[in-house]
């Protein structure tokens, strides 16, 4: 086994056992390709979400937020393109009948082929290299040509007619159509003027061929879009401000830059005028993170012809009326919350010790603070100790543990990435103070509990 398999399953192993992430449906055999996010997992989720929010809507004044519904006309599926063009290519072992996506199985043999290509190109390079392809699973070299398979998950919402396959209400795609199709309802009722964006987090579902790797790609996932309406001719210099104001995103949260690339589409899908993606270097290598598109007005012009409703812009100071451009960041949560607890995973040898340490940014760490009573039998500690944690649970989320010896109670913390520990020993009945002990430098010092709101705002806001 190589050392980066060794240090994901290593990191898959401890988002069960700490409650990060979970299998789903894992008494009933589990459910291929779907994850659920346990008591720590939500907490940095959430984390992740409310950061992503709050610098493209409340630290802006230029993007308003939006939550619109996962299910929509199906005629918003027609005309985006997705019914048509929404498609990954499909190969089938002929020996064990494994279904296997195309792209993928190339790309398991070195041999590069970019999702986007067309089902011609994509197949040419299938045949010019049959004879080094092995089926995953059974080593035959057998297998039906590739065919392009779509990606949307069809439901019978509202059908009862018993047979849904002929008219499909669709699971969205992608959470992006909910905000072309409220653009006129945001123009109209946010007072907002061209250049402005609409941003949402959301659930998206793609029927994924291949779900591997974890929660790198999932068939139920959550999206953080947002939409930037332009002035066509604006639309490079926006395209290229969101670019860089993206990759700081990520840099802002912690993740150290050597694990950073831009890759550029040159395959682009069928929406894209210009595509780059933000790379990050997972323990499987360089892969995508997010993808930030020029779309041009690809989509308001599709939703104005198919729809009817005249999608324009008009100008409130110049009178000219012209089909506003849309640059388009798109972030995966499951993917952003991959990457950071990657980059934040180390095991440290302490002399004849070692430990496991997720050095998180203290604005993901799911628990910012512990506190600790150094004995459990001592009620006099005890409940000095819960008068500190109710002091500072108002505030962040805190964790109280009185569970084993103090050691111990580090290296738990330590594994789920807290930034701080608080400990409430028999000089801090005399005092008024605690130990205060740092994550990454394991270093305590003693502070007063005078100070210690002061000193966590200042560190952890
Ligand atoms: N609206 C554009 C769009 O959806 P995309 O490149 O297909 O573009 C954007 O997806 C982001 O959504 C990706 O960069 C990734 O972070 C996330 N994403 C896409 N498919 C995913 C999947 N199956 N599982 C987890 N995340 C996914």
């Amino acid at each position: 086994m190589n050392n980066n398999q060794e240090k994901m399953d290593k990191i898959v192993s401890l988002c069960k056992r700490r409650g990060f992430v979970f299998p789903s449906s894992e008494i009933y055999e589990g459910f291929a390709a779907i994850y659920d996010f346990g008591p720590y997992g939500v907490e940095l989720a959430n984390n992740i979400k409310n950061l992503w929010w709050k610098s493209m809507t409340q630290w802006r004044d230029d993007v308003v937020g939006l939550d619109s519904a996962i299910f929509m006309s199906p005629k918003i599926w027609e005309a985006s393109g997705h019914v048509k063009g929404f498609s990954d290519p499909l190969t089938e072992c002929k020996k064990c009948h494994s279904r296997l996506r195309l792209d993928s199985l190339l790309e398991e043999h070195d041999i590069f082929a970019d999702e986007k290509m067309s089902e011609e190109e994509i197949n040419k390079i299938f045949s010019d290299n049959k004879d080094k392809i092995k089926c995953p699973n059974c080593g035959s070299k057998d297998f039906t040509e590739g065919k392009n398979f779509n990606l949307l998950v069809k439901s019978n919402l509202g059908n009862f007619t018993g047979d849904f396959t002929k008219e499909p209400t669709y699971l969205r795609g992608e959470t992006c159509q909910g905000i072309y199709v409220n653009y006129k309802n945001v123009l109209d009722s946010a007072r907002v003027k061209i250049p402005f964006g609409i941003a949402q987090i959301g659930k998206a579902f793609r029927n994924e061929i291949t779900a591997r790797q974890f929660i790198f790609r999932t068939r139920e996932f959550e999206q953080m879009e947002m939409q930037y309406f332009v002035k066509p001719e604006d639309s490079a210099k926006y395209y290229n401000e969101w670019k860089e104001i993206r990759y700081q995103f990520y840099l802002d949260l912690g993740i150290k830059p050597e694990n950073l690339k831009w890759h550029q589409h040159e395959n682009l899908v069928f929406y894209a005028k210009e595509a780059y993606d933000i790379e990050y270097n997972f323990p499987f290598g360089f892969k995508e993170l997010e993808g930030v598109h020029a779309r041009g007005d690809y989509d308001l012009t599709q939703h104005s012809e198919h729809s009817g409703q005249d999608l324009s812009y008009l100008d409130p100071y110049t009178n000219e009326k012209y089909m506003p451009n849309v640059v388009e960041t798109s972030a995966g949560v499951g993917r952003t919350f991959l990457a950071v607890l990657c980059d934040a995973y180390q095991e440290e040898n302490i002399g004849e010790d070692s430990r496991v340490v997720l050095k998180l940014n203290p604005k993901l760490a799911p628990i910012k603070i512990a506190v600790f009573p150094l004995l459990k039998n001592k009620p006099e500690l005890v409940k000095k100790a819960k008068e500190v944690f109710d002091s500072l649970k108002i505030n962040w989320r805190c964790e109280f543990d009185d569970n084993g010896n103090i050691g111990k109670r580090y290296r738990r913390q330590d594994e789920i990435g807290t930034p701080y520990c608080l400990t409430i020993d028999f000089d801090s009945l005399e005092n008024n103070d605690v130990t205060l002990r740092h994550r990454d430098t394991m270093k305590q010092e003693r502070i007063s509990l005078d100070k210690l709101m002061e000193y966590l705002k200042n560190n952890l806001s």
